[in-house]
């Protein structure tokens, strides 16, 4: 079992390093290898995602990704920004399907801005397409490397697409992991103003007749932002664009206390995954120490589970999480009166002792 290990910029090389820890702690027979990307590669090789490390992440079976990101790299042209690593990274893998559950644990209902009542017990699957739309159509503005003598455009654009293909195969990926769950799912779209979004909507619909036995319904995405925070978990598994996925999932985060204790996954069709935190790189709070790992580690989770194929390992993993969070043991996002502050490493530390 290979895996490339892809730390990043910010935040990413602290919470990564005690996934490492808690992945070593489980004796499997793992080879790792690291590399640069994102802001640290550009500042390294002159590109943030540079030949090696995408040769490394296309031969892996899986990846684990920490965040890429720094205000300082703002003002680069856009295809040489931390950002463009990621995006990268799924385009060139063809990661398409992004899982991002949003689990409110027990232990922490005090500490989200919600009411406990709203969500205890939550626990909803948002699957974000992760390939297309306005992220990969085309743009034009001031950024790119290609707009050539006219620095000072007056315009910018970005064009939003989806083919059937692609929304198809999300689709069936939704409706597949909603048969595992409580079969129902929610399509978000904005088919009322966006032509985009109403073939996405058709095709969603066409494609949900095949499966009789999951409900389906169809919320525009306005709303969708309201009945988050309204009643969130009337929601089960939700499906949706790659812009509007990117924004309701922080939305999301936000309910179940910090989007520090959130993972992702990014699935190809061969099963091959990218695994990583669903929060970002924050440089405000890099270097500090601390960050909450647990995103990243319950991310190793994810990867034991989807793409190496050690269930029992995963949810060894997933149960030390609950043991150090039932200590009381709390990163600075998550602590509330009456719990015990850690640092980053010592809550990496905390879940190798609880395996
Ligand atoms: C995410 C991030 C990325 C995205 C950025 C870093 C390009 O916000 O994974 O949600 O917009 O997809
Ligand atoms: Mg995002």
């Amino acid at each position: 079992m290979k895996i490339a290990v892809l730390p990043g910029d910010g935040i990413g090389t602290e919470i990564v390093a005690e996934a490492i820890k808690v992945l070593k702690a489980l004796d499997l027979n793992f080879e790792m290898e690291t590399a640069l990307v994102g802001g640290a590669a550009y500042a390294a090789h002159g590109h943030p995602l540079p030949e090696s490390t995408l040769k490394l992440a296309k031969e892996a079976d899986a990846i684990l990704f920490g965040a890429v990101g720094d205000w300082k790299y703002d003002n680069l042209e856009r295809r040489l920004r931390p950002e463009q690593a990621i995006l990268g990274l799924r385009k060139n893998l063809g990661l398409f399907a992004n899982f991002r559950p949003a689990i409110c644990y027990e232990q922490l209902v005090g500490a989200s801005s919600l009411k406990p009542e709203l969500v205890a017990g939550l626990d909803i699957l948002i699957i974000r397409e992760l390939t297309g739309d306005i992220y990969f159509g085309q743009p034009r503005g001031r950024r790119m490397a290609t707009d050539g003598p006219f620095p000072g455009a007056e315009e910018a654009f970005d064009t939003m697409r989806y083919s059937r293909p692609e929304v198809e195969r999300i689709a069936h990926v939704a409706f597949q992991a909603a048969r595992k769950r409580s079969k129902r799912v929610t399509s978000v779209d904005k088919a009322n103003v966006l032509e985009t979004f109403q073939f996405w909507k058709d095709i969603i619909t066409e494609v949900g007749q095949q499966y009789p036995d999951v409900s389906l319904d169809h919320m525009y995405v306005d709303n969708a932002a309201m009945q988050l925070v309204k009643a969130p978990k009337k929601f089960d598994v939700i499906v949706t664009g790659n812009m509007f996925g990117d924004i309701l999932s922080d939305e999301a985060s936000m309910l179940t206390g910090s989007i520090g204790m959130l993972p992702s996954a990014s699935m190809n069709a061969s099963n091959q995954g990218l695994y990583e935190p669903s929060h970002g790189s924050a440089p405000d709070i890099a270097g500090k120490g601390i960050a909450n790992p647990l995103a990243t580690i319950l991310s190793a989770a994810m990867m034991l589970r989807f793409s190496l194929n050690q269930e029992a390992a995963a949810q060894r993993i997933e149960a030390a999480v609950q043991t150090v969070l039932q200590q009381g043991l709390r990163t600075a996002d998550i602590y509330s009166e009456g719990t015990t502050r850690v640092s980053t490493v010592e809550m990496g530390s905390a879940v190798v002792k609880a395996l």
